[in-house]
């Protein structure tokens, strides 16, 4: 079913009649979304790696939202590795797409189209140059921005091009390299980044729980906040505390292996009220973990705070949780609610306690699992 989720949409040599002359390009585009962590993965014993202190369990979003798309292309014209995003030429040296690219061509296999009369060779794919045109789904100036939907869907196109065959685990384990956060888009639904044990990384890899039909109640909205970058990027906060943080080590040891036990029984029941309770604890302690960072990180504003008490305010007159809050490494909060009644009824109070015109809260992005989209707010 993730087929769909990261599906290759065309793939194709163009100019066949060019193809004798080594003038064919050819190409295949994806499309793939971003995921939510609900036990957050903060923390690596391998910074070259990219292996984590802990196991880490997210939800995939809809494709039509907030989902990054790549066209990937090679051909014997191309004089070298280029890649753009979101319109934008960036440099590729040096860079986590690098490691991806290394790996998936390590993998890269025989290829051969007859009609379009393109021959690749497994050992010819390292002569020829990759571009990569990468868009997102979502207005960037959101601060929403993430590696992981552009990551995960550069991995699984690029496999597909070069004619990978290894399974969504080993391309977790490559999507991994280039952002930790990005192997857990390799799945629709709801998934676990498994830490793993062995030193080379083999077994660091993204396991689906349940895919994408498992809970289509639930609603995700997420409340812009803050359309600015982030001050501390994730990479660098979760290096400073894992120098320096002792709560992140009693964290990773003690509190979140009980923790992912408990949110895969929840998932697994549809358990709303522990799905929200473990994922508000967990969203709360990683925020700790980086108060008690040396120098600290607050990645979360007033806003967020005063978001929180709404949640916890609501919950409390209700009687059993019926919304979660989550937020990661910045001020947006990701709101997941019980169902649309409870998402509609929620987003009123939202907006009358945090008008969009108000300067805090931008806009909202409203949606669920399957329909997520711009409220138009
Ligand atoms: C707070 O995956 O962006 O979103 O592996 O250094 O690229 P790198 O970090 P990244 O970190 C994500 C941190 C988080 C929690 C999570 O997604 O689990």
């Amino acid at each position: 079913p993730q087929q769909e989720l990261s599906g290759v949409e065309q793939r194709e040599a163009r100019d066949p009649m060019a193809a004798a002359e080594g003038q064919w390009v050819l190409m295949a585009t994806g499309r793939t979304p971003t995921n939510i962590a609900v036990i957050k993965y903060w923390g690596k014993r391998d910074e070259a790696l990219i292996l984590p202190i802990n196991d880490s369990i997210s939800v995939t979003l809809d494709p039509d939202h907030l989902s990054a798309t790549t066209t990937v292309a090679v051909s014997p014209s191309f004089p070298s590795d280029r890649m753009w995003l979101n319109g934008k030429e960036i440099s590729l040296l040096g860079g986590r797409f690098q490691s991806c690219l290394r790996e998936i061509r390590k993998r890269a296999r025989d290829f051969e189209d007859k009609e379009k009369g393109v021959k690749i060779k497994k050992e010819d794919w390292d002569k020829l140059h990759v571009h990569i045109a990468s868009y997102n789904n979502f207005p960037t100036a959101a601060g929403l921005a993430s590696s992981a939907a552009g990551l995960a869907c550069f991995v699984f196109t690029l496999g597909k091009l070069m004619n990978v065959k290894e399974d969504y685990g080993e391309l977790s384990s490559i999507a991994r390299q280039g952002s930790g956060s990005a192997c857990r888009s390799i799945y629709g639904g709801f998934v676990k980044w498994c830490m793993g044990e062995k030193d080379d990384g083999s077994d660091s890899i993204a396991v689906q729980l349940a895919d994408e039909t498992h809970w289509n109640d639930l609603v995700i909205i997420i409340a812009v906040v803050s359309s600015k970058q982030k001050e501390t990027s994730s990479t660098s906060g979760m290096r400073d505390s894992v120098e320096t943080s002792p709560l992140l080590q009693y964290r990773a040891q003690t509190v979140v292996p009980g923790r992912v036990l408990k949110m895969e029984e929840a998932i697994k029941n549809r358990d709303f009220e522990s799905f929200a309770k473990l994922t508000c604890a967990d969203s709360n302690q990683f925020h700790a973990v980086c108060l008690d960072t040396s120098p600290p990180i607050f990645y979360m504003n007033d806003t967020s705070h005063r978001i929180i008490s709404l949640v916890e305010k609501w919950n409390h007159s209700e009687g059993t949780p019926q919304v979660a809050y989550t937020f990661d490494a910045g001020p947006n909060a990701v709101l997941i609610a019980q169902n649309r009644k409870t998402a509609a009824h929620f987003l009123q109070k939202l907006l009358y306690y945090f008008p969009p015109q108000d300067n805090d809260l931008s806009s909202y992005l409203v949606g669920d699992k399957s329909i997520l989209g711009d409220a138009g707010l």
